[in-house]
């Protein structure tokens, strides 16, 4: 869930509507505004997108007052209605608040509260928590503050929110644990939101809440920032933010997702600059070479993320071992965290998070630096959650990315692992230095090579124009372009609805043979590689099943263009380096048939880019 907030000399109104747009990658389910304006407090909420707000405030309330906090929801506690929208208000109807997150304990609390008088329209959880917060604040007579403190400290789970009384509307109380929150500072101003991105043109001082804080925003006072357990003040730092409009904004593109696509030249050489320097023949990390030892001595290392994430993870498996040598296992990290694994001291585990707030990869780094792993953070969320928990790490340059179907995260990640990898293997003496050297060129060239790749995407649209009413895709790949083969059907699912499945090409005999007829489209990764003649062995079972083969292939391959319905070709590079390149024609394959069947690219139905329950 997003959630926005203004307290200000402005209205609030079009802060919040824009700043709820600009946070729809975090669900939108539905979506919700509260507006005081100096006498009475107005709520308007409605299942759907922002724009369907939009149109409901049109005709329920009016859009005045320079208080407002607002909501776009992914559902976790009751399916998406008007009524379990955000914002929730308490039995009173002076509290009113908005939640991204879970309380665990609810339906204990809820009884509690049904036993004491009060009802509940909703089936939600922050329902709940807000007649809490009103129960503690009238039985123990106590401000606002003091009372979401008191509440809080009874609920198990996860929250960012902001709470205001209409009683008192010079202030908003806001508090953090495992959901961001970022409060923007301005000039007796106040933005309240689960990232920047809503307020960034107003100011570019931040406060990003910590884990078990909580803020008392006064209008004309300032903020005050306290610890949720035992009220200690806590000086906040505040932060100036890099961000700017432009960066979060189509810039031509029809999608962000297409935009996002296109970026990938650029966001490659800005992950690897300033790191991989060739002409010394060096890559310099500080988050690795501070934590050499550590790497080094490591029995192993344990990769932990979630969706595009992980398969970047599976990637990064080939290239540690293959490089650098050293043991990889990879995790899901939803599983990885509930299945009491065996970690020591001696292991590394290495977190991949595009948005650095995904609850599961969270706890599972919590959990192995209580059991004294090492832990370092792949994120591209600058200051995110992740990336404050981890040991060390290193951030991937993508910028912002809106699009839920992750695109360049998934470029730029695979790029600083393989630049971590290429700096262990030297440091370990598992790679020549004139290998090295070719990795380090090659690396250099790959920004240029993925312009190159994005050249088929005409050709690519004639292709997806063939399939795009098919019901099924296979995606095979092998080696360094399994994982691949697994992100490019997970992006055609994503986003066209259509069920896709990869496998390792090999594997293919073992069971998604028996789904090949003339009907299956098969995308084949099958460049210039180690197992190449191997996957063409795979390319001639599926013809003779009579399979449409869409094969990506090196520049100048014959062979596979004479057995493959139709090839994409992408420049040639080293192996361990290819999958930034086979990756690109099977994004652009899913967006084309995505649009070509009106779905909504960017925001696809039931996921969320930043997905902060577990
Ligand atoms: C969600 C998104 C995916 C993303 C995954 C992990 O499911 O829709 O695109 O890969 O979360 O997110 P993270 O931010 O941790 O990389």
């Amino acid at each position: 869930c997003g959630i926005v907030g203004y307290i200000g000399h402005r209205d609030a109104y079009p802060i919040v509507i824009e700043g709820l747009k600009r946070l729809e990658y975090r669900g939108y389910d539905s979506a919700g505004i509260a507006l005081f304006d100096g006498t009475s407090l107005k709520v308007s909420k409605t299942k759907g997108k922002v724009s369907d707000l939009e149109a409901c405030v049109e005709t329920q309330i009016s859009k005045t007052g320079n208080l407002g906090i607002g909501h776009t929801r992914w559902a976790t506690h009751g399916v998406p209605n008007d009524i379990n929208s955000h914002p929730h208000v308490s039995n009173s109807g002076d509290l009113v608040i908005i939640h991204n997150g879970i309380i665990e304990n609810y339906d204990s609390l809820k009884q509690e509260l049904i036993k004491r008088g009060y009802t509940f329209k909703s089936d939600t959880d922050t329902e709940v928590l807000i007649n809490l917060i009103e129960e503690v604040k009238t039985k123990e007579g106590v401000k606002l503050g003091k009372a979401v403190q008191i509440a809080l400290n009874q609920v198990v789970g996860a929250y960012a929110i902001a709470v205001f009384d209409k009683n008192k509307p010079e202030e908003v109380v806001v508090a953090r644990l495992g959901s961001p929150l970022a409060v923007g500072i301005g000039d007796e101003e106040f933005f309240i939101a689960s990232d920047a991105s809503p307020f960034i043109e107003y100011t570019k001082n931040a406060i990003y809440l910590e884990d078990e804080e909580m803020a008392i925003i006064r209008f004309h006072k300032g903020i005050k920032v306290r610890k949720i357990k035992d009220d200690s003040l806590v000086d906040p730092y505040i932060q100036e933010l890099q961000l700017n409009l432009e960066q979060i904004e189509k810039g031509g593109y029809d999608h962000f997702m297409l935009k996002e696509i296109h970026e990938q030249p650029k966001a490659i050489t800005d992950t690897y600059r300033g790191r991989l320097l060739r002409d010394e023949a060096i890559i310099k990390m500080a988050g690795v070479e501070d934590n050499m030892k550590k790497f080094l001595n490591a029995n192993r290392i344990i990769i932990v993320a979630c969706g595009t994430s992980w398969h970047a993870g599976l990637v990064a498996e080939y290239i540690f071992e293959d490089l650098a040598r050293i043991p990889v296992e990879v995790e899901y990290a939803s599983e990885f965290r509930y299945r009491n694994p065996v970690i020591t001291e001696n292991d590394v585990l290495i977190a991949i998070s595009q948005s650095g707030e995904t609850a599961d990869t969270l706890a599972a780094i919590k959990m192995a630096k209580s059991k004294g792993a090492f832990v370092f953070g792949v994120c591209n969320v600058v200051g995110s959650s992740i990336a404050r928990e981890s040991d060390a790490g290193a951030y991937t340059h993508a910028g912002p990315e809106i699009g839920v179907a992750s695109t360049k995260a998934f470029t730029t990640q695979i790029t600083v692992l393989s630049l971590i990898a290429l700096r262990l293997a030297r440091a370990k003496g598992t790679i020549s230095s004139s290998d090295f050297r070719r990795y380090l060129l090659e690396m250099e060239l790959i920004p240029e090579k993925v312009e190159k790749a994005l050249e088929a995407d005409a050709h690519i649209k004639e292709v997806s124009h063939i399939y795009k009413n098919a019901a099924n895709f296979l995606y095979l790949g092998r080696g360094y372009n399994f994982p691949v083969a697994l992100e490019g059907a997970l992006k055609l699912k994503e986003i066209s609805y259509i069920h896709a499945e990869g496998y390792p090409a090999a594997e293919m005999k073992h069971g998604p043979i028996a789904l090949i007829d003339e009907n299956m489209p098969i995308v084949v990764i099958a460049t210039k590689a180690e197992h190449y003649d191997k996957v063409v062995s795979n390319i001639q079972e599926i013809k003779s099943r009579k399979g449409k083969i869409i094969g990506v292939i090196t520049e100048g391959d014959t062979v596979v263009r004479e057995l493959a319905d139709h090839v994409i070709e992408v420049p040639e590079t080293i192996e361990a380096l290819s999958p930034l390149l086979t990756t690109i024609p099977l994004q652009l394959l899913s967006y084309h048939i995505a649009v070509m069947l009106g779905k909504n690219v960017d925001q696809p139905r039931n996921l969320a880019k930043s997905v902060t329950v577990e």
